[in-house]
């Protein structure tokens, strides 16, 4: 377990890592077996197959000081300019603005520079001789006494839930980034000519009442962090469902009153992968960073598709 030793109290951030198996060695090991090339029995897909990570996995602990109300992505930075130089994470803006740092925090998708230390470090849990995990506060004589964390507990972190994993806590987030590609994600509007005071043509202007604005207004808060996919329980790679980033970025269109493709959008979500995968679950509201309720959202546009249809 590294280490880093100054004053204060303490936490252990227990990082799920994972290296990836270097290109060639996966080649030499596909072209040694003749079976290897073959589609699994089970039906693995190739974008499965694609998720399952080929590598190295393992479990570190890094134990620092830390003040309650630093956030996990400051003590990751630590870890890497101080402890161990190879631990790999996303971040851009570091503070809720880019969307880029989304991980799973006690299995909670969360965003690591939104996440303060005090109010996700738990009791270190312990195993005991039965081989059951406890809190340390009701543990007794642990048979494997693994804890090694006083002070505030541990925190536990892992890549985004339902993406493949590219190294450590970065998740590869590109098939999302597609499905809303997928959904054109900008407005398909005419405008308006607007005419300066001399009656020249000025410029193209889109007209919207400030009630039309506050329609859609909250939707274009959405940072496309994946946090709402990673919580998912249908998502899980997006085979099978489109996911609530790419249905929130499509809403954010089909109630902008500019927008004239909102029959064509409607169309485009109607489908085995689109809002008739959506089991209504919720769960993707519950992780919403900026506060979008996602799955209310994902209900009104399951509403539009009948009443279009109706
Ligand atoms: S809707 Fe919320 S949770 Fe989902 S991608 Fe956008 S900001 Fe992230
Ligand atoms: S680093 Fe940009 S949202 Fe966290």
């Amino acid at each position: 377990m590294a280490q880093l030793a100054s004053s204060g109290t303490t936490v252990t951030l227990r990082v799920h890592r994972f290296s990836p198996k270097p290109a060639r060695e996966r080649d030499r090991a596909r072209g040694s077996s003749p079976f290897a090339r073959k589609a699994s029995p089970f039906g693995d897909s190739p974008a499965r197959a694609a998720r399952r990570p080929r590598g190295k996995q393992w479990t570190q602990d890094y134990t620092l000081d830390v003040r309650g109300d630093e956030t996990i992505l400051d003590c990751l930075l630590r870890v890497k300019r101080t402890i161990d130089p190879t631990l790999m994470f996303r971040y851009s803006c570091g503070h809720g603005m880019c969307g880029s740092d989304a991980a799973a925090v006690n299995g909670t998708p969360t965003l690591l520079c939104k996440a303060k230390i005090g109010d996700w470090a738990q009791p270190e849990r312990l195993v005991d001789a039965e081989g059951f995990r406890r809190t340390g506060s009701d543990a007794g004589e642990p048979a494997d006494a693994t804890n090694g964390a006083d002070g505030l507990g541990v925190i536990e972190l892992a890549p985004l839930p339902g993406f493949a994993v590219d190294r450590d806590l970065i998740a590869d987030i590109d098939p999302m980034l597609e499905q809303i590609k997928r959904l054109k994600p900008y407005l398909i509007a005419d405008g308006v000519l607007a005419t300066t005071e001399d009656g020249k043509v000025d410029v193209l202007e889109y007209l919207q009442s400030p009630e039309q604005l506050a329609k859609y207004e909250t939707l274009t808060t959405c940072i496309v962090c994946g946090a709402c996919e990673g919580a998912c329980p249908v998502y899980a790679g997006g085979e099978a469902f489109i996911g609530p980033a790419a249905l929130i970025n499509q809403a954010r269109f089909i109630d902008d009153s500019r927008d004239e493709a909102t029959c064509e959008r409607l169309e485009a979500i109607d489908t085995a992968d689109g809002i008739q995968a959506c089991q209504s679950v919720r769960a993707c509201s519950r992780e919403c960073p900026v506060g979008i309720d996602v799955g209310e959202q994902i209900w009104q546009l399951i509403a539009q598709v009948k009443e279009r249809e109706a």
